[in-house]
């Protein structure tokens, strides 16, 4: 070994990492439970039932719905996103059940905003858990009906902001769908009802569990011809571009993990906020690993959630939403 003299090093960025109290000072993204929005799914039924399809998550009656959101919005979750299961016996192809002021969902969202008036009740629009073919859209000879889909969903959306809610998240993808809700919901005397646009919502195979849990998979075919192909960008600019248009609040990128660079493109290219959803997949993926200590469910659940919040969202929808607030106290 010759001997050499030390290289003279012109820069040490260790010395912004040398302890806790300085790694604090320069930390670029802080996570905080006021980010989150917690998925909960409910069904009509008495009690709670485990989901056989994600370990971790139940469907709660409207009493045990009730008292989870309270316990999260307590730790510091300002807001739930519900999805129902709904009976097979009220499903029909054009999922008329989204039209009941006193179906489940209105239900809840009444029970919500009785208990927890400050909660923000967020509700999706879709036709998937109402329809007996288990698509977003109304179908008919195996195409997905677009217009007369928008029709229905804004029907939906007004039910659901009579019955209190505060944003309406449309998740089914029809092209046109925020402009004709925005126009529902103003003209029916909710214009302070918000719109989180599902814009960026690929096709992808992490819904699977989801759809277990809400029994809402397709009947036949899948969702390609509504939900994007994963392996396009510009498609979410475009996508992006027209639901600010229309009349969006918020844009949504979904799935996340897989998709930061989609939220990272549409932070730069809009001024609205931006929602990224770790989906069923994603939250299964960490439970499945840390269950037998394989990886460390925590440490790895915040990595995400504070990866996904560093390529610009600044809310997340998580199934971890309730465990995050208590690890981020
Ligand atoms: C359907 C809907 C889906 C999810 C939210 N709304 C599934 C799908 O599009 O098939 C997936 C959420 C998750 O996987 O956690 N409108």
């Amino acid at each position: 070994m010759p001997n050499l003299p030390l290289y003279d090093l012109p820069e040490r960025p260790r010395r912004n990492r040398k302890s806790p109290g300085v790694r604090a000072l320069v930390r670029e993204t802080a996570l905080s439970p006021s980010d989150l929005i917690y998925p909960l799914f409910l069904h009509g039924g008495a009690g709670d039932e485990p989901i056989d399809s994600m370990p971790g998550c139940t469907r709660w009656s409207l009493d045990g719905l009730v008292k989870e959101a309270g316990e999260a919005h307590a730790l510091g979750v300002p807001a739930v996103v519900l999805f129902p299961k709904i009976d097979d016996a009220l499903k029909s192809p054009r999922g008329d059940e989204v039209a009941n002021p006193d179906g489940l969902i209105p239900q809840a969202i009444r029970a919500l905003k009785q208990t927890h008036p400050d909660l923000i009740v967020t509700t999706d629009v879709a036709l998937d858990p109402y329809s007996s073919d288990g698509h977003d859209g109304i179908v008919e000879d195996g195409e997905i009906l677009n217009d007369e889909t928008i029709q229905v969903l804004a029907t939906q959306a007004c039910v659901q902001a009579d019955a209190g809610a505060d944003i309406i998240a449309p998740s089914d993808m029809m092209d046109g769908r925020i402009g004709a809700l925005r126009a529902a919901l103003d003209s029916a005397g909710h214009p302070g009802v918000s719109l989180m646009s599902y814009t960026a919502k690929y096709a992808s195979a992490f819904y699977g569990p989801f759809r277990g849990a809400l029994d809402s998979a397709p009947k036949a075919g899948d969702k390609k011809t509504y939900q994007m192909d994963p392996a396009n960008i510009r498609e979410a600019l475009r996508e992006a571009s027209l639901d600010e248009g229309e009349g969006a609040d918020i844009l949504m990128v979904k799935p996340a993990l897989a998709y930061l660079d989609i939220i990272l493109r549409l932070r730069e290219s809009t001024a609205l906020p931006i929602a990224a959803y770790q989906v069923s997949g994603e939250y299964l993926m960490i439970k499945a690993a840390s269950k037998d200590g394989w990886v460390d469910e925590k440490n790895v659940a915040l990595e995400a959630l504070t990866g996904i919040k560093r390529a610009g969202a600044d809310m997340i929808l998580t199934y971890f939403a309730k465990d995050a607030a208590k690890w981020l106290a």
